[in-house]
């Protein structure tokens, strides 16, 4: 049997052959190499991408689970001038100082307490409480601890009326039986002489009715309140009002530090022994006047004491 011997071909025909191949397909090669490469560009941006809005829907998860909006509608600060979401440090730094100046061991259930009492009260009433979550916390916790010799609350400057409730349920606390006065001109937005205030963050005017409403609302019995229209440095205000000692005296009216020495004159005469005055706003930039007014009169002939202070209230006490 015969074969046909075939021509092998050789590597040097073979090399060449590919070589002048790949050189012939290199641009198309360069091309997609190009392309995947550009791709992969587009692929890792877009994966970045996505990891970002990831990490943001995570964010929003854990807030919207951590703290839900409905909490901040709660405890927010729209339709008042400040938030009521205490962190726990803010608790404790408060409790410490309520403690300090009350002589206590600790005052963090009663500061506790006051901060429920003041949730609740805004969430029934109309209107708002005047001033910081801490200030308020502070007067409420802090009065009561001071073991005021009775129940008789004079508060000048009520605005809606809230806080005055507040008290007289902090004091029922300690187990002293409450009678309320008020003096306040009731003007529909408050009055603070030099400071022009055109409207309120709650929207409410200040009306007898609001007052009476939240004084209501808060708990407070109607035969146990006084609630007087007009000025505290009014002669026939004055005369109307000083008919008992005052265990307790809120001074929150008039911030000029001409109206603060008048209130802490009268003060001076209607204070029973070891009453506690509550000046509001001490030591807040805002109202200077407060605690200029508070100083001048400590450093002259009086019967009352710094006993110290909790936020931007001070407390003293009358001999
Ligand atoms: C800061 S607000 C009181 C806030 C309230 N004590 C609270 O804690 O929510 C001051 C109030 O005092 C009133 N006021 C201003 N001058 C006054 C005065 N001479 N006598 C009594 N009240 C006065 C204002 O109209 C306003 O209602």
């Amino acid at each position: 049997m015969t074969t046909t011997p075939t021509t092998p071909t050789t590597p040097t025909t073979l090399s060449l052959g590919a070589r002048s191949g790949r050189r012939l397909l290199q641009p198309a090669l360069d091309l997609l190499d190009r392309r995947i490469d550009r791709r992969l560009r587009t692929a890792r941006h877009e994966i970045a991408a996505l990891r970002r809005e990831l990490t943001a829907t995570r964010e929003e998860l854990t807030k919207a689970h951590l703290r839900p909006h409905s909490f901040d509608m709660l405890y927010g600060r729209d339709g008042r001038a400040g938030h009521r979401m205490p962190s726990r440090a803010d608790i404790d730094r408060l409790a410490a100082r309520i403690a300090a100046v009350t002589g206590r061991d600790g005052a963090y259930a009663e500061t506790v307490q006051a901060y429920r009492t003041l949730v609740e009260l805004e969430s029934r009433g109309v209107g708002r409480i005047a001033g910081s979550t801490a200030n308020i916390l502070g007067k409420l916790a802090t009065t009561p601890l001071l073991d005021p010799p009775g129940g008789d609350l004079l508060e000048i400057g009520t605005l809606y009326g809230l806080f005055a409730g507040g008290m007289t349920r902090q004091l029922l606390r300690r187990g002293l039986s409450y009678r309320l006065t008020i003096v306040d001109p009731i003007a529909p937005v408050q009055l603070q002489p030099g400071v022009a205030i055109t409207h309120d963050p709650s929207g409410t005017p200040v009306t007898e009715d609001v007052i009476r409403a939240n004084l209501a609302y808060a708990g407070v019995r109607a035969e146990r309140v006084r609630l007087h229209r007009g000025f505290s440095e009014d002669p026939d205000v004055r005369a109307a009002l000083s008919d008992r000692r005052y265990g307790v005296i809120v001074i929150d009216g008039d911030h000029s530090a001409q109206g603060v020495a008048r209130d802490l004159e009268w003060a001076e005469e209607i204070a029973a022994s070891g009453a506690i005055v509550v000046m509001d706003d001490y030591g807040d930039a805002k109202w200077q006047g407060v605690q200029e007014a508070t100083d001048r009169h400590l450093a002259g002939r009086t019967r009352l004491r710094m006993v110290g202070t909790v936020s931007t209230s001070a407390f003293l006490r009358a001999e």
